[in-house]
């Protein structure tokens, strides 16, 4: 059924829609979630109807603070604490065994659960007043670019849900890093603005990115995509002077950090997607930093890659390589 969505500022209005086991999206620091509560099934197949998002893939569980983790988590390591201290609230995700409080379908199925303190005050708020943890994806279509503002939000999912919780624009602009533990090891899932520096740092462990079986999505190759495909290109440089009509370029070279990449890089992604073009030329930055998480999330934006071959731009798909 379709809905009129509607942009408020008004925190009861999106605790009531998370009370009365409704979806709603609300403001984080990282992306614009869609929200609901947790503990009412309902409520959440309610969040994978809207995003049209595959059943397999388990949400964040967002709490309102380190005295939540054992309501819903069990034998939650040291390292947790530590990490929590120094980062949370704020961008990253643990994730640890789940207590059966939390329904099988918001982690689909798996036996963890990944718990999240968001830093956005008025997330915050939500969860506090409502008195539940609220699970909440990127309020995106699956696969498609992630929100960062209320009006991306409403591009994704105009009537498809009732309320926009208005927290402005996303200070971090991109998603939370996802974690997991070993005996001796920290495996990051997905890399965000925490990166494997900051964690090994607190930890003193070292850490290795996740590659197993698929069990994080985030970690499906082709996510975060425009609708028009994305080239990359190793030296955007030499091949700009080739590159042909009604072909957008992603060009991060205005921006003085990564950090401010990551704040604008879906709106840059989402304006070049509407801009009429029949493809995006695009360039990775430096992989040191939070630079891995930008590139990561480039590289699965992104359908093939663009080189200069005797003067002429060469776009090879990556299921073709
Ligand atoms: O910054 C963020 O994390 C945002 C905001 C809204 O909090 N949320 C977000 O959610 O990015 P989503 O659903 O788009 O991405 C969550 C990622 C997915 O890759 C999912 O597979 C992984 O976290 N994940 C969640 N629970 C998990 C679990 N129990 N085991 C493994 N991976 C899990
Ligand atoms: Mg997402």
């Amino acid at each position: 059924m379709t809905k009129i969505t509607k942009i408020t500022k008004d925190i009861d209005t999106a605790v009531s829609e998370i009370k009365s086991g409704n979806t709603v999206a609300l403001p984080t620091e990282t992306v614009y979630g869609l929200g609901a509560d947790a503990l009412n099934e309902n409520a959440v197949v309610k969040i994978f109807e809207a995003k049209e998002r595959p059943r397999f893939n388990p949400l964040i569980v967002h709490v309102y603070d380190t005295d939540w983790f054992e309501r819903y988590g069990t034998g939650i390591p040291e390292d947790v604490y530590r990490l929590a201290e120094k980062f949370s609230p704020g961008p990253i995700t643990f994730i640890v065994k789940k207590k059966n409080i939390i329904p099988d379908i918001a982690t689909a199925g798996n036996d963890t659960v990944g718990l999240r303190i968001p830093s956005h005050n008025m997330f915050r708020e939500v969860i506090r007043l409502s008195g539940v943890p609220v699970c909440a994806p990127s309020a995106n279509r699956s696969g498609m670019i992630s929100p960062t503002s209320a009006e991306e939000v409403i591009k994704e999912l105009n009537g498809k849900i009732s309320f926009i919780l208005d927290g402005g624009r996303c200070e971090v602009g991109i998603e939370s890093t996802v974690i997991a533990f070993t005996e001796d090891e920290i495996k990051i899932l997905r890399h965000g603005f925490i990166t494997k520096e900051d964690i090994e740092s607190v930890t003193g462990k070292k850490t290795s990115d996740y590659s197993g079986r698929i069990i994080s999505p985030g970690l499906i190759k082709s996510h975060y995509a425009p609708e028009t495909p994305l080239y990359l290109t190793e030296n955007l440089d030499k091949l700009i002077k080739y590159i042909p009509d009604k072909t957008g370029i992603l060009d991060f070279s205005g921006y003085g950090s990564p950090e401010e990449i990551a704040v604008n890089l879906y709106s840059e992604l989402r304006k070049l997607d509407e801009g009429g073009y029949e493809k995006i030329i695009g360039e990775k930055i430096p992989d040191e930093g939070l630079g891995t998480a930008i590139n990561d999330r480039l590289e699965r934006a992104s359908r093939g890659k663009a080189k200069l071959t005797d003067g002429k731009i060469i776009l090879s798909d990556k299921e073709n390589e």
